[in-house]
């Protein structure tokens, strides 16, 4: 039987990670193998109800460890719920954020102390890491000017910070892939969706044997 493979896709808001999941997806679905699409937070329901109070733009007051905490709730429930099933029946499970987020948001965007999410993450996933990992790079001011453009009315919780809050989670990420050079690759997010899908491609191949 296949092994499963957990592929984690991060990056910053507005680096295009949804569309390059969904090629993907349909990409690896040609391949025969099954294709698990899931998300972080959410992904499974009580997950998906932890999500809502995470993303609620009224829910101002929400405090930076509450925030951290939730995250970590919700990505417990899913892993167990849905991504380690999957993995045990040898699916590709693409997985749109997961442990990295919250190192990048909460460790260098709200200024967490790191050592203390990685023990949280370490506790929440018992130790489950994705085979890969994709860092979708690209500038934080084109980050915000694409979540600006598309901006059809709904606008999350975090979305509503600003400009600095988007660069220190970018160069948090880039200091994750400095630490983590065997799990996490660089995909350049500024390209056309087609070069982006092509450099993911490769470096998918790279590690993954169908
Ligand atoms: P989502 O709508 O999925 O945003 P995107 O389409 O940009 O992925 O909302 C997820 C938000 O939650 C996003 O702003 C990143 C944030 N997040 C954290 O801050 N910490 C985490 O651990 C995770 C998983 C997400």
């Amino acid at each position: 039987m296949k092994q499963g493979f957990l592929l984690s896709i991060e990056g910053p808001d507005g680096s295009g990670k949804s569309t390059l999941i969904q090629e993907l997806a349909s990409h690896f679905s040609d391949t025969g193998r099954e294709v698990v699409v899931t998300r972080e937070p959410g992904g499974a329901r009580i997950a998906e109800q932890i999500r809502e109070i995470l993303l609620n733009p009224d829910h101002a007051e929400m405090e930076a460890k509450t925030e951290l905490l939730l995250y970590m709730a919700s990505r417990r429930q899913h892993l167990v719920e849905k991504v380690l099933p999957a993995l045990e029946r040898g699916a590709l499970v693409l997985m749109d954020r997961f442990i990295d987020s919250s190192l990048a948001y909460q460790g260098y965007g709200r200024g967490l102390d790191l050592e203390a999410i990685h023990w949280l993450n370490q506790f929440a996933t018992d130790g489950k890491n994705p085979d890969l990992t994709l860092l979708l790079d690209l500038p934080a001011e084109q980050g915000l000017g694409r979540i600006q453009a598309n901006r059809s009315g709904d606008v999350d919780r975090l979305d509503q910070e600003d400009l600095s809050w988007h660069q220190r989670v970018r160069q948090g990420y880039l200091q994750l892939l400095d630490e983590n050079p065997n799990r996490l690759v660089k995909v350049d997010a500024s390209l056309d969706l087609p070069e982006v899908l092509d450099q993911a491609l490769q470096r998918i191949a790279e590690r993954l044997s169908l």
